[in-house]
């Protein structure tokens, strides 16, 4: 299997940047508490690490939440298999993940954060599968790119635990 580059580093982090304009733009934080970021482990560590330095705001506070619906295969098993919340009442909270793809793992954190008293959930993905969609309820705020239904690897996303250091966002071709 050769990864065949989808989207280069540089446009990842122009786009990066973009994002964390917008974001800063919208969600300056609560008067009491700042904005927190809640990571999805493992996908979303590299563009959390890089979404976070790029959000022009004085104070953030960044939290992870280990979820996984895949079991080294390349297709979704169904179940989100979840950490329980932080403590977030009264908080307004950006989900930070690496793909929507069913939408069943930030549905099933955003319930979980709503039933923890968040006053606002809002999530941000860098990758939307549209035509992978299966639950409504997993819809992000801010997405850095929409693409067609491919699996990626590389820029934190893996396959069966391989390829997550790759600095641009590949294909896997045969061969
Ligand atoms: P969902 O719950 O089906 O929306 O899946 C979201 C999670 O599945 C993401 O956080 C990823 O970890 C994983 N995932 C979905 N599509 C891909 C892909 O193309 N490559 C690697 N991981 C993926
Ligand atoms: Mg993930």
């Amino acid at each position: 299997m050769r990864p065949r580059v989808l989207i280069p580093a540089e446009r990842i982090a122009a786009r990066v940047r973009g994002l964390g304009t917008a974001i800063a733009r919208d969600l300056a934080g609560g008067r009491d508490a700042p904005l927190l970021l809640l990571a999805l482990l493992d996908g979303g560590f590299c563009f959390v690490a890089d979404l976070a330095r790029a959000l022009p705001l004085p104070d953030v506070e960044i939290g992870f939440l280990r979820t996984s619906s895949y079991r080294g295969g390349t297709r979704s098993t169904g179940v989100v298999e979840r950490e329980p919340v932080p403590a977030v009442a009264g908080r307004s909270v950006l989900i930070v993940d690496d793909i929507l793809d069913t939408g069943r793992t930030l549905a099933a954190v955003r319930g979980d954060l709503t039933r923890a008293g968040a006053a606002a959930v809002r999530a941000c993905v860098l990758l939307d599968k549209p035509a992978r969609r299966i639950d409504p309820d997993g819809r992000a705020d801010y997405v850095g790119f929409t693409i067609p239904d491919v699996f990626v690897i590389g820029y934190g996303l893996d396959h069966a635990g391989r390829f997550r250091h790759l600095p641009d966002l590949c294909v896997l071709d045969d061969g």
